[in-house]
């Protein structure tokens, strides 16, 4: 396989619908780190390494110098966005990065402007933008879209293109019909179903023109049969949903630590409050639905209750998110949780995170849009299940029960490195290193 990796050459424009927070993080760190003043730490495309072959080999590169990925000073962005104010004036806004910081690349962050957006008030109430594409159909907009994508492509002289979704969270709905196939997507678009959001129209666009499109929130976007068809029939790598930041992680860390020495879990409570706009969008209960659903399912899945009533029958699992503006992009959480250990006996873990939630998630958009350009590359295509470590609520195919635990994404991450470069997958079994005792049994 490693001989049919096509080789990162030319230009990657990363391309991101949704300048806010996040987006304005990622973007600006790229260029720090570019210009040599801040490093990408966080980030294992850049930062991480990969043991090969046997423990005794000492075989450990970094994962940059062993798959090929495109180099950062190869990377363009830009992206699209419902205020007009150009990366500069929105990293500002966002207050994430000192002033001095920005101060030190402004000319690089002011020249991206955002395109106008695709937005439908009723999916995100709390949002007043009006730097917004006007068409009569929904299907326009996504040709137009279509166009946005091409003529940055060719005006930034880039080679190839990968989206991720940094845009607010959208109001939560369910897959309907016109979800279903290819042809209901397209009708709908051209009818202006209610039911196609403006994130499934970026990603439409996307896939439609074989662009790897992934999904850092948790709407449903490319979670729908007729964009899975869509994705397998131009050969496009997609992904989602949600990025793994925060008390999401420290959960994913956690659980799999107690469930892995049997000890009973009987509750979990977690609260968070942020004051960033990501917060202000989730004070509406119909976006802060969608994004309960992501972080509800992840103890569920770890803990597999189903499988052992004993110790997690009885668990109670509770979310609670308040927009609190004195703490901005600094988000607070806390986590009470209940475990009992031998006899049935009591304890207690209390974490408390005063956590940066956009100095989590750039890094996470950087590998998701690096490694998706090498699955491109690698002739990957669909739903890319190895990136499940970056989400909340991994995509899988319809029917398979996503992994939450991080050390089993990290292995399977690791191991689709290793397979599609050649090398042995790494299953920890270990017993060849005590052959000498195997033989002399
Ligand atoms: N920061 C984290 O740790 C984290 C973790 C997981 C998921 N997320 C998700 O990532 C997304 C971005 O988070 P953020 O903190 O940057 O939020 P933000 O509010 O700062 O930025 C979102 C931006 O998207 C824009 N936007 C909304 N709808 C749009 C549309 N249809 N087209 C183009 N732009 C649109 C908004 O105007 C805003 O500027 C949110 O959905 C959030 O839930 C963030």
């Amino acid at each position: 396989m490693k001989e049919q990796i096509q080789p990162a050459d030319g230009k990657l424009g990363i391309l991101l619908p949704g300048l806010g927070a996040v987006a304005t993080t990622v973007i600006a760190g790229v260029a720090a780190i570019n210009k040599g003043i801040a490093e990408p730490i966080g980030s294992l495309t850049q930062m991480g390494n990969i043991r090969l072959g046997k423990r005794t080999e000492n075989r450990y590169p970094l994962i940059k110098d062993f798959v090929p990925l495109a180099p950062l000073k190869d990377v363009v962005f830009g992206g699209w966005d419902v205020y007009s104010d150009n990366v500069y004036e929105a990293a500002m806004n966002a207050k994430v990065l000192e002033p001095v910081l920005l101060n030190a690349i402004k000319t690089e962050l002011e020249a991206i402007k955002p395109m106008k957006a695709v937005f439908d008030k009723s999916y995100i109430k709390n949002l007043d933008g009006n730097h917004i594409k006007q068409a009569a159909t929904k299907w326009e907009l996504a040709q137009e879209v279509m166009n946005d994508i091409e003529n940055f492509r060719t005006q930034n002289g880039c080679d190839r293109i990968v989206l991720v979704w940094c845009g607010s969270t959208e109001k939560y709905i369910e897959p309907s019909a016109v979800h279903d196939t290819i042809e209901s997507f397209e009708a709908g678009l051209k009818s202006n179903d209610a039911n196609i959001s403006p994130s499934m129209i970026y990603a439409y666009a996307a896939i439609k023109l074989g662009y790897p499109y992934a999904n850092g929130a948790p709407n449903l976007t490319c979670d729908i049969p007729a964009l899975i068809e869509l994705a397998k029939e131009t050969g496009t790598p997609i992904g989602g949903k949600d990025f793994k930041t925060g008390q999401t992680l420290m959960k994913t860390i956690l659980a799999p630590g107690l469930h892995a020495r049997a000890l009973g879990v009987r509750g979990w409570f977690s609260t968070n409050i942020l004051g960033n706009r990501d917060g202000l969008v989730l004070d509406d209960p119909d976006n802060f639905k969608t994004k309960e659903v992501s972080k509800l399912s992840v103890l569920e899945d770890i803990l597999q209750p189903e499988i052992n009533p004993s110790l997690y029958g009885e668990l109670y699992h509770k979310v609670r998110i308040n927009y609190y503006p004195p703490h901005g992009d600094n988000k607070e959480s806390w986590d009470n949780i209940d475990i009992f250990g031998w006899l049935g006996y009591s304890m207690q873990i209390k974490i408390n995170f005063l956590c940066r939630d956009s100095i989590l998630a750039a890094p996470i958009v950087l590998d998701l849009a690096i490694f998706m350009d090498l699955a491109k590359r690698a002739n990957m295509s669909g739903i890319q299940e190895w990136l499940s470590f970056y989400f909340k609520s991994p995509q899988t195919a319809p029917g398979l029960r996503p992994e939450h635990d991080i050390f089993k994404q990290l292995i399977k991450l690791q191991n689709t490195l290793r397979h599609i470069m050649g090398e042995d997958l790494i299953t920890h079994l270990g017993l060849d290193y005590y052959q000498d005792l195997v033989e002399a049994l």
